[in-house]
């Protein structure tokens, strides 16, 4: 691929996602871990998640999730010059799970990678993504956000267990056509101090799976739930705020945001500080719980669906996660 210098606007041509068709619900969990549907409804807003079947793994889904959205932007695979999926739940340590997506949808002119932004993933992808055609690096991208928490979860631990769900989303993105929609401003931030609030400490190379340690469940996701909380809130909302400032917009111009579905609570915080009113906020946490990167991709395409909004339209997306990470997207559709 061959860089040139030009600034070009670019687009989101189509979109598309997945989910497993296991359905995991409250009820359920009450009866795995002392927990109940009164509790999780009320302190998260999640009713039930998705898990995926043990043959399913996070390629899968996305796959599924990119060939709904190559369909819709009228992309054969064999075009595509650029994957990236945003993952934290990878097929495999290496290759990279954008490999095996690469493979399956028969994208062999495509150049493949995973990036590891959390719940931020996605939106890391679309900035990516964005810039690399801006700058001609390449003439259209899939991103992915796709995810396969339910390997990753001590089914054990309350706390983190009836938080997390499994599917895939994905965009495709190129070059704006002349008037069209295009994304108009990303945002992108870090803040690597707090890696201890949420991670998942075992399996990396710090600390491998040994035989002595295999019984503690080091693998598996770890939170500290309010940090995280107070920290989503505002982090959340000063990129949102961001985005829309920078794309010469007020909240009252946005169509719809779509913010990171984690908690219910979390999404009221945020939407009354930006002071966008509740029914222009897209929520689904509901029925798939958090998805990670996957969440917004998935809340994109199924908004898009819907038809809760349309071409000339302004919507912003914004997320939160582990890293820590977050980012946002303000796009004229
Ligand atoms: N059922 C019943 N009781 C529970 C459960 C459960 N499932 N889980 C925890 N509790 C108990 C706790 O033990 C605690 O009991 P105690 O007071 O006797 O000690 C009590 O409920 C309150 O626990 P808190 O952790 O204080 O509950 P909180 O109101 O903070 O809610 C939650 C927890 C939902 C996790 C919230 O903190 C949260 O949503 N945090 C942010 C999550 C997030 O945004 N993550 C970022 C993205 S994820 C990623 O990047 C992969």
């Amino acid at each position: 691929m061959s860089e040139s210098a030009s600034q070009l606007p670019v687009a989101i041509a189509g979109t598309g996602s997945y989910v497993p068709e296991r359905v995991l619900t409250n009820s359920d969990l009450e009866i795995m871990v002392e927990t109940s549907d009164e509790w999780i409804t009320t302190r998260t807003g999640i009713k039930e998640r998705r898990i995926a079947a043990e043959d399913e793994f996070t390629s899968h889904m996305a796959v599924k999730a990119s060939r709904k959205a190559l369909e819709q932007a009228g992309l054969d695979p064999s075009d595509l010059e650029l994957i990236i999926v945003a993952t934290i739940t990878p097929n495999t340590l290496t290759p990279a799970t954008a490999c095996y997506v690469q493979h399956d949808l028969g994208a062999h002119k495509a150049v493949a990678f995973d990036i590891s932004a959390a719940c931020s993933g996605f939106l890391y992808a679309m900035k990516l993504a964005e810039r690399m055609i801006s700058g001609g690096t390449c003439k259209n991208a899939l991103i992915l956000g796709a995810e396969k928490l339910s390997a990753f979860v001590n089914w054990d631990d309350r706390s983190t267990c009836v938080l997390f769900g499994d599917g895939a989303g994905a965009a495709v993105l190129k070059e704006a056509e002349p008037g069209g929609g295009q994304i108009l401003a990303t945002d992108t931030g870090t803040d690597g101090s707090q890696t201890d609030l949420l991670n998942i400490p075992g399996g990396g190379s710090a600390c491998p799976i040994t035989l002595e340690n295999a019984d503690q469940r080091l693998s598996t996701l770890a939170m500290v739930g309010t940090d995280v909380f107070k920290q989503a809130v505002t982090r959340m909302r000063d990129s949102a705020n961001s985005v829309i400032e920078r794309s010469g917009l007020r909240p009252e111009d946005i169509k719809l945001l779509i913010p990171h579905q984690a908690n219910l609570r979390i999404i009221e915080a945020v939407t009354k500080r930006i002071e966008i009113p509740e029914d222009r906020v897209f929520v689904n946490l509901h029925k798939y719980g958090n998805t990670s990167a996957a969440a917004c991709a998935i809340a994109l395409d199924e908004s898009h669906r819907a038809g809760k909004f349309g071409p000339g339209d302004h919507i912003v997306l914004v997320a939160f996660g582990a890293g820590l990470t977050w980012a946002s997207a303000a796009i004229r559709w």
